[in-house]
């Protein structure tokens, strides 16, 4: 199956690959896996004071396409609020990167990714509120 240039680029050159330091109170981590075909996806969002995130990585266990739909939310993310980014939808990400239906999940792993990251920093600001 043919990747599209896109696609191909952030594989070979993939943006924001790494960790953050998950004891950081604000850095919030995604971890989630596709039933589909058993690849995984981290992502690490590193939220300042008024809810903007300042850095994002990732670590993607997975194929070509699922590397690039971490590698373009890494990108997309930084400088947006967390509400922004929990906004973002899977069908962005597979229009950006021309994904056949066939890869479809592997977008959806990158939005799943994102929501999964945002409740985990939402719940460490409840848990810093609540102290
Ligand atoms: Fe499953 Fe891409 S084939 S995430």
């Amino acid at each position: 199956m043919a990747y599209s240039d896109k696609v191909l680029d952030h594989y070979e050159n993939p943006r924001n690959v790494g960790s953050l330091d998950k004891n950081d109170p604000q850095v919030g981590t995604g971890m989630v896996g596709a039933p589909a075909c058993g690849d995984v996806m981290k992502l690490m969002i590193k939220v300042n004071d008024s809810g903007i995130i300042e850095d994002a990585k990732f670590k993607t266990y997975g194929c070509g396409s699922a590397i690039a739909s971490s590698s373009l939310v890494t990108e997309w993310l930084k400088g947006r609020t967390i509400e922004e980014a929990y906004a973002i939808k899977n069908s962005e990400i597979a229009e950006e990167l021309a994904l056949p239906p066939v890869k479809i999940h592997c977008s959806v792993l990158a939005e799943d990714a994102i929501k999964a990251a945002v409740a985990d920093i939402k719940a460490k600001q409840a848990a810093k509120e609540n102290a």
